[in-house]
Parts: structure tokens; C-alpha cells; sequence
């Protein structure tokens, strides 16, 4: 072992620790990670025979690409990375990229001229990469999807992320336990939206709703006023919203209230994927006169972003599903103290993530609901946030 991975490896110690916990919640991990497939592996290694990267790296220089500084989670997620791969004694380069595609290609191909040995890349258009990523591999540059799958490419080597597909259905739960709807007769009023068309992910979460709720609107127990309600999981991009953009999503709730609702109807439920969306989407109910504690819609969320947080504790948004980044981050980092270490890279599921060229091995987290009595218990608790910082 060189010098400098003695010293990565030894860096590392503490990182691996810190995740020890989250390894051993994850082979407990119980329901499905795939649309189509069904339950998760249990915690196992990338076969040997698949083209492992060069295991035993000399790893001294990371490049973090991040899509946007405009949501909160992706800040949290590069300054969290970063300060774990610094106190190893990396070398990083952190870049946002203001979710364009090109911009996150050039600080990509920046990176790689500047030497990177690794690249963690949250992608902004998981189909852009091809090109850059064959640069990355012709110079030897291990790559780890970060979040967000890079589709098309056989040039990326791990994917760590959340559980996507049971974000989706922790959605679609919450939705029919506060509906009653295996006993209510209904119809309720559902408004449904999907995330970024561009985005792996945005298909994952939608499909874990949709698989819950789709029987329920099949027995009229749902009805979509707007008419927009995909047919099947596959039409999910009919109803995305590009860029996850909040504005996006209020003018388009805005939208489907004034032609549909202007009769005095009512919306009683609205599934948001994400927190970003969710926050446009309260602010058109909010211009519409909706009411928290009285005809405010069940309104679901993803991220535990803080603008959303209080919005749960105001009445306004009904649950969030959080995924803690910092687990997101200690299990790359971990990845990466393998890497240098020359061992087995650990993932947890070979099966669910293909990406048009190959099954990318990847490590799945488990997401936590979040609703209003239990802000205080799991993010106060866990220190995402302080009781300051919500106002409690
Ligand atoms: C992430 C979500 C996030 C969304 C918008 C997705 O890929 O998994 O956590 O809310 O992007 O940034």
C-alpha cells in the first residue's frame, strides 16, 4: 500500500465507524425497490466477473458534482460529502451547477483534467453523461451515481442512494390510511404530479405511489377531476415537472383549480414526490383560499426540506418523506475507503438499477416518513435540525 492510501484508509477509519449503524439497519430493510421486480437483496458485493474498477486505487483527489444550490438537500449533501472526504485527508472539489446540463458537463470534464480519481455525481439530466463519462474511464476515474442513476453509460461504477421506489409508496400509504380508503366509500378528489422527466428517480417515486393508489382510482374511490391522472405507470412524464421546479408546480396547480375546481369543488388530496413541489403547490392553495384545519387537501412531500417542515407544522403540507443525507454521504464515503483500501465495495441490491447498458451495483438507504407529531422526535432528535431552526 503506497503512502498515500495508508493514509486515506486510515482517514477512513472514522468515516467507516460512523456508518457501521446505517450497514446494519439496511440488510433489516423489509419492502420492494423496483417497479417490476421484488424484494431487495440482502446486503452482498459486486460479482467479481463484471468489470470492478481498479480496486486499491491511489485515491488522494475527489470531484463532487452537484446539480443546484436552489433546493436545500443538495447543500446539505455536498457540504456533508465534503467535510467526511476532508477530514480523510482528500482532496475535493465541490461544484453546483444550477441544474444545466452543460454547465454540470464542463465542471465535469474540469474535473477530470484537474485529476480527480473519483467522481460523485448527483446528475441534473441522468442521459447527458455518455461522452464525459468515457473521458472519466479512458483516464481511469472510478465513478459513483450519487442519488440520481446516470442511465446509458457503462461508465459508472456504484450507485448509492435512497430507496426511491419506496419513497414513492410511503406516499401513496399515507394517502390511503388518512382516507380510509379500504373502508370509505369516496369518490375523494386527487391531484397528481410527478417529478422531473429528466430524472431517473422522478419514475421510481412515481411508480411506488401510483402501485399503491392505482386500485383505489381503478374502484372510482379517486377521481381526478383535471383528468390527470397517467393510465399507467409508464405515462408518469405526462404529469412530470421539469426541473422540480416550485413555480412550475403552483402555476400548474393554479391551473387545475381555476378550470376545475371553480365550481365550488374541492381538491382532498394532492400527491406531491417532493418537498419542492409541494411548496408551490401549498402556495396555490393558499391563493385559493384553502384553509389549514379545515378544507386544507392531504398533500404529500419528499426531503424534509425546513421551508417544508414548517409548513407541516402550520397545516399546510400533511407528511414529508425524509431521507437523512448524512447517510447519504457516510456511505459514500465509505465506498470510497474501500475503494482505496483495495476491498469489496459493499452494495445491497444487483438487481433493481439498470441503466439501459448494465445493472449498476448499488447501495439503497431506507427513508423515514415525517409528520407533524413526529418532527421533534425524528429531526430534532437526530439533530438534522435544531428546535430553533423550526421554531419549536
Ligand atoms: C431527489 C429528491 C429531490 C429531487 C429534486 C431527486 O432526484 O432524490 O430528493 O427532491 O431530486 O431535487
Amino acid at each position: 500500500m503506497s503512502s498515500t492510501l495508508k493514509k486515506v484508509a486510515a482517514g477512513f477509519a472514522t468515516a467507516a465507524l460512523l456508518v457501521g449503524g446505517v450497514a446494519a439497519c439496511s440488510s433489516e430493510r423489509g419492502g420492494t425497490t423496483d417497479p417490476t421486480t421484488s424484494a431487495p437483496e440482502e446486503t452482498t458485493s459486486a460479482p467479481d466477473e463484471t468489470e470492478e474498477p481498479a480496486t486499491g486505487a491511489d485515491i488522494t483527489s475527489v470531484g463532487i458534482a452537484m446539480p443546484t444550490k436552489e433546493l436545500e438537500r443538495w447543500n446539505r449533501d455536498g457540504a456533508h460529502l465534503e467535510s467526511l472526504l476532508k477530514d480523510a485527508g482528500l482532496e475535493t472539489s465541490l461544484q453546483y451547477a444550477e441544474n444545466k446540463v452543460d454547465m454540470q458537463i464542463t465542471q465535469l470534464q474540469n474535473m477530470i483534467n484537474d485529476g480527480v480519481d473519483v467522481l460523485v455525481v448527483a446528475s441534473i439530466d441522468g442521459t447527458a453523461l455518455g461522452p464525459v463519462l468515457q473521458t472519466a474511464a479512458d483516464n481511469d476515474v472510478i465513478v459513483i451515481a450519487y442519488d440520481r442513476l446516470i442511465n446509458g453509460t457503462e461508465n459508472v461504477d456504484y450507485y448509492a442512494t435512497f430507496d426511491n421506489y419506496r419513497v414513492g409508496t410511503f406516499q401513496g400509504e399515507y394517502i390511503v390510511e388518512q382516507l380510509d380508503l379500504d373502508n370509505a366509500e369516496g369518490p375523494f378528489n386527487l391531484e397528481p404530479f410527478a417529478g422531473s422527466p429528466d430524472d431517473n428517480n422522478a419514475k421510481f417515486f412515481f411508480a411506488g405511489a401510483w402501485d399503491v393508489l392505482k386500485p383505489y382510482i381503478d374502484e372510482g374511490k379517486l377521481v381526478t377531476p383535471s383528468g390527470k391522472a397517467p393510465a399507467s405507470n409508464d405515462d408518469w412524464a405526462s404529469i412530470g415537472i421539469q426541473g422540480w421546479k416550485s413555480e412550475t408546480a403552483q402555476s400548474e396547480m393554479q391551473n387545475r383549480l381555476n378550470s376545475f375546481y371553480a365550481g365550488g369543488e374541492k381538491v382532498d388530496v394532492v400527491l406531491s414526490p417532493n418537498d419542492s413541489l409541494a411548496l408551490g403547490i401549498a402556495q396555490a392553495l393558499d391563493a385559493a383560499g384553502y384553509t389549514p384545519g379545515e378544507d386544507w387537501p392531504i398533500l404529500t412531500g419528499q426531503d424534509a426540506d425546513q421551508a417544508n417542515v414548517l409548513n407541516i407544522l402550520a397545516g399546510k403540507q400533511s407528511m414529508s418523506v425524509w431521507k437523512d443525507t448524512r447517510q447519504l454521504g457516510d456511505r459514500v464515503a465509505t465506498m470510497i475507503s474501500q475503494l482505496a483500501a483495495g476491498e469489496e465495495v459493499e452494495v445491497n441490491d444487483t438487481e433493481t438499477y439498470d441503466n439501459g447498458v448494465k445493472v449498476v451495483p448499488s447501495y439503497l438507504l431506507d427513508p423515514t416518513v415525517v409528520v407533524a407529531d413526529t418532527v421533534e422526535e425524528i429531526l430534532v432528535g437526530s439533530e438534522f435540525y435544531s428546535a430553533e431552526d423550526l421554531g419549536l
